[in-house]
């Protein structure tokens, strides 16, 4: 497995490796979601091909401060897991190799960040666009793989390389979770033991909700009800948003017509943890 931390050195490494070559961005502190992500990459590049990860923690995708200095680096040990995942080459840029002090250029999306995670993390998928775009330009992958557990910026994504016609499949890979229902996540671990006990109600109050569906349910407003009433069951849990999206263009509906998105972030403390489930009428 090859590491490079420069994107000069990026190029050289690239130019010499096998195609098709298939990307995962992470920002690291890798767990087993990131794995099955550089597993499933190997299934597109096949035995021949290349699988990249790269590790960034992206200073521009960061609204609140404290939540990017708090980010675990564990450098070591996401190389190691790389490795038995898979990985051919391993990008773990320094921040200012990345940007220029005086960088001019953003990429900026005007719609489907307007609600969930993108109403109260304002710039936030703007600087996702902005490294994902970069990071497709340096790695120049025939594809590349994300979690459908973040499921606005999987859609942003797929909306960016459509309307850039930016040369990249874009492969979604389904939510892995522990044992209990909670998705994972890199912040799970900051949990306190009482939230981390408390946080499969997520899971549970989505998914109770769903069950509506069998029963010819399809106004928004009980499905929006049943699941924050099971989370305000929780001494603990805060709640940042809980909507009825559209799949496809994250609006809001109010009646549910085509495949929409019941989505929910929650703050357990200052840990804000987000899971959704998709309504399939
Ligand atoms: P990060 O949070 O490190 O996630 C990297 C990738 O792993 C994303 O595609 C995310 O959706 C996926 N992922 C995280 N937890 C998962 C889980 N439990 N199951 C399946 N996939 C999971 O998302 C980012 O980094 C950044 O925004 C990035 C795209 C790298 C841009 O900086």
């Amino acid at each position: 497995m090859r590491v490079t931390s420069s994107p000069a050195g990026l190029r050289g490494e690239i130019a010499t490796l096998p195609r098709p070559l298939v990307l995962v961005p992470t920002m690291g502190a890798l767990h087993e979601g990131h794995l099955a992500l550089i597993r499933r990459a190997r299934e597109t590049a096949g035995p021949g091909g290349t699988v990249a990860v790269s590790i960034f923690v992206n200073p521009i995708q960061f609204d609140r401060a404290g939540d990017l200095a708090a980010y675990p680096k564990p450098l070591e040990d996401d190389l190691a897991k790389c490795e038995t995942a898979g990985a051919d080459l391993v990008f773990t840029p320094e921040s200012g190799s990345m940007y220029f002090p005086d960088r001019s250029i953003n990429v900026t999306e005007n719609l489907l960040s307007r609600h969930l995670c993108g109403a109260t993390r304002p710039g936030h998928f703007d600087g996702v666009c902005t490294v994902v775009l970069k990071l497709f330009n340096l790695f120049q992958p025939e594809a590349a793989v994300f979690g459908e557990k973040d499921v606005q910026q999987l859609a942003i994504i797929r909306r960016m390389v459509r309307d850039l016609d930016v040369p990249v499949e874009v492969i979604g890979y389904p939510t892995v979770r522990e044992a209990d229902g909670l998705a994972m996540s890199s912040r799970n671990v900051r949990l306190a033991p009482e939230h981390r006990a408390d946080a499969p109600r997520i899971r549970r109050a989505l998914e109770g909700a769903r069950s509506l569906l069998q029963f010819g349910e399809r106004a928004a407003a009980p499905f929006l009800a049943a699941a924050r009433k099971h989370m305000e069951e929780s001494p603990f849990l805060r709640i940042d948003y809980l909507e009825l999206v559209d799949a496809e263009t994250l609006q809001p509906v109010g009646h549910i017509k085509k495949p929409a998105v019941l989505a929910t972030a929650v703050f357990y403390g200052e840990v804000r943890l987000i899971d959704h489930v998709m309504l399939l009428p």
